[in-house]
């Protein structure tokens, strides 16, 4: 399979539409994913209390609550999401907001299709809390965790085409070596592509247990980092390959900006290098998008700054939010506003 080939037809993919239903089925449920930076989410994101606001990336609806809890009664939230099983989950979750919430199925790069469905012009806040949920990681079963035993699946969105068994067990040397490098900005990648190819000529890769038994012995023991298990970058580029998840974001950051209203925020919280210096980057671009030579004294490329950063530096979350949910300890947070 060549890495063209990892290219996804999702946009093409049919959306589908969630009516939120009574039930008190999970009402009593433990949390299966603390969201993170709540309180700072609500504050920078509502300029407006009875505002139509997307949350692009629903999870289990913790964000959209937030948000909901923290407005008035004519205020709108659209969810999206492009996990099935979380959209049901937070359907439930949110049931006593039914009448103020719409659930979509979708992706996020396709958030203006979804918004020209429902009618809807150009909305008071965007946020999107990116990467993937505990419940994802812990209770999907779909092989995200190095630390479960389940088939090697790793798609957010079942109705993508290709699985982490599929790259795993069918790339070349080179291609895994180039996955892993640049999606995990991993070192060993080299050394770890080899080692897949040598396990998988005995018989395919089919677990992530298998495959994070493969990726810890293909790094020398003294060499194995201290905090986190060997096999972490590796999983995290297997995952973003799978999900396509940097060009998705791409194409969310610029059509994000232009559905905001004036004065209008898009909030972003990344994870890792990679999506945050995505994030940094559009913003750059899209506070100050001149390209004219330094030194002409008047701008001559006409492209105008559509938004202004709110957020020099990223806000990050205080030390009793870290120790409550250590999930969260990556977690940077930026704001662009809607000139
Ligand atoms: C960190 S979780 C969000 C948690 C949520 N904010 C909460 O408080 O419960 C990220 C979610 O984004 C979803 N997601 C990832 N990429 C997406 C995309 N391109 N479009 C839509 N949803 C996406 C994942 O399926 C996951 O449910």
């Amino acid at each position: 399979m060549r890495m063209k080939n990892l290219k996804r037809v999702e946009k093409h993919l049919p959306d589908k539409d969630y009516k939120i239903m009574e039930s008190p089925l999970l009402d009593t449920a433990k949390p299966m994913h603390k969201s993170v930076m709540t309180r700072e989410v609500t504050d920078y994101l509502v300029t407006e209390t009875g505002g139509v606001y997307v949350d692009a990336t629903l999870g289990l609806g913790g964000h959209t609550q937030a948000i909901l809890e923290h407005t008035g009664y004519k205020c709108r939230v659209i969810g999206l999401d492009v996990d099935e099983e979380a959209i049901s989950i937070s359907a439930d979750l949110l049931s006593k907001y039914k009448s103020r919430v719409v659930l979509r199925n979708s992706n996020f790069s396709q958030i203006d299709s979804v918004l020209e469905d429902l009618g809807i012009g150009l909305v008071d806040g965007i946020v999107a809390d990116l990467g993937m949920s505990s419940f994802q990681l812990e209770s999907s079963e779909r092989g995200f965790s190095f630390m479960r035993d389940e088939v090697l699946d790793m798609r957010m969105d079942p109705r993508l085409r290709f699985t982490a068994h599929d790259l795993v067990n069918e790339m070349s040397v080179d291609e895994i070596s180039k996955v892993l490098k640049i999606y995990g900005e991993e070192k060993w990648s080299k050394r770890i592509a080899s080692h897949i190819i040598e396990a998988r000529k005995e018989r395919p890769i089919e677990t992530s247990a298998e495959l994070a038994k493969v990726v810890s012995g293909a790094i020398p023991k003294k060499f194995h980092p201290a905090r986190i298990h060997p096999a972490t970058k590796t999983f995290q580029a297997l995952r973003i390959a799978v999900n396509n998840e940097l060009d998705n974001i791409k194409e969310f950051l610029d059509k994000a900006v232009s559905l905001l209203k004036p004065g209008g925020r898009l909030v972003v919280i990344s994870f890792h290098s990679l999506e945050d210096r995505l994030v940094k980057s559009a913003f750059r671009r899209l506070s100050d998008p001149c390209v004219c030579p330094p030194g002409m004294p008047r701008c001559g490329c006409g492209k105008e700054s559509v938004m202004k950063i709110m957020t020099r530096s990223p806000v990050l979350p205080g030390q009793d939010e870290i120790i409550d949910n250590p999930r969260a300890r990556s977690a940077k947070l930026r704001v662009g506003e809607r000139i």
